[in-house]
């Protein structure tokens, strides 16, 4: 079975806007999905050794998995962001503002994001004041606003893309700056290793990522912010639906603050447009 379900992660992957995701998630994936559909998971074992491809199962779990992985990453990634390397040898030869901003706008996220990131990191610093080190966890290329921040914190970034976390640390080295990559999936237990990561002192960036943990298993993002050990966290959440025609009315997120309070964390509120930041602190 393990040889058919690397065989169907190879294939899941051959999808364009999925390639930067690694296997191994992939194969996390389809592990579960077949625990769930055992009905698939025998008929693709009796098929296994012909015409597998052209099986109606295969078919289905291919579309299955691939519209998982299209939520929780794929439906972020925007035409330019096939030109990453493209762009980082720009930035390489000429590290600007403008060749940052390219980069930036390459993912949904931080594309929406751009007018007003000088905004918001001087609003998050005003709040928590200087930290000595930012844990972004589901950063996608969050990091690549570097220049935004004003001061020259440590970085250390997190997401399950493995091939967007390589032009991360690409990119750390060409700007010197002290920084680190993980690989961490935030979906699978990973309190251990969030409590070998994060130190009581740092800031934590959870942005816009709590509704794709969500979206793979409800109340997930609850052990995630009980494992986390900062005095700060920075949350936030779209206020666009995905199509970006519908608002996400703030009524929808009173668990989370119910929830953050309940930990212990003071909250204050900021807005840009499409976006609804939640600084929560803690006393030391
Ligand atoms: C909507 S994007 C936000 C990116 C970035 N935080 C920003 O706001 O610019 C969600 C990010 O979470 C990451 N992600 C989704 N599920 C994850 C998981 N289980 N573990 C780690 N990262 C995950 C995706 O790869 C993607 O980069």
């Amino acid at each position: 079975m393990e040889d058919l379900i690397r065989f169907i992660a190879k294939d899941v992957l051959t999808k364009k806007e999925l390639r930067n995701l690694d296997e191994e998630f992939v194969i996390e994936r389809i592990k579960i999905f077949l625990k769930k559909h055992k009905r698939i998971k025998e008929k693709l074992e009796q098929r296994k050794q012909f015409n597998l491809k052209r099986a109606k199962e295969y078919k289905e779990i291919i579309k299955a998995v691939r519209a998982e992985l299209r939520e929780v990453y794929g439906v972020f990634i925007l035409k330019e962001h096939f030109k990453l390397g493209e762009l980082l040898d720009k930035l390489r030869k000429n590290p600007c503002l403008e060749n940052h901003n390219k980069i930036l706008e390459s993912h949904k996220s931080s594309k929406e994001r751009l007018p007003y990131y000088a905004l918001v990191y001087k609003r998050i610093f005003e709040i928590i004041g200087v930290p000595k080190r930012i844990v972004d966890l589901g950063c996608g290329l969050n990091p690549f606003s570097y220049p935004y921040i004003k001061f020259k914190p440590e970085y250390v970034a997190c997401d399950l893309a493995k091939k967007d976390l390589e032009f991360i640390k690409e990119y750390f080295k060409i700007m010197r700056i002290k920084g680190v990559i993980k690989r961490v999936d935030l979906a699978k237990d990973c309190q251990d290793k969030l409590k070998e990561i994060i130190k009581k002192e740092d800031v934590v960036f959870l942005l816009k990522t709590v509704d794709s943990l969500e979206a793979i298993k409800k109340n997930i993002s609850k052990d995630l912010l009980r494992s986390i050990p900062a005095r700060f966290i920075v949350v936030s959440f779209s206020t666009k639906s995905l199509g970006g025609k519908k608002r996400i009315r703030r009524e929808r997120r009173t668990w989370f603050e119910r929830f953050v309070k309940k930990l212990g964390y003071k909250i204050t509120i900021f807005e840009i447009p499409g976006e609804i930041f939640y600084v929560l602190t803690k006393q030391a």
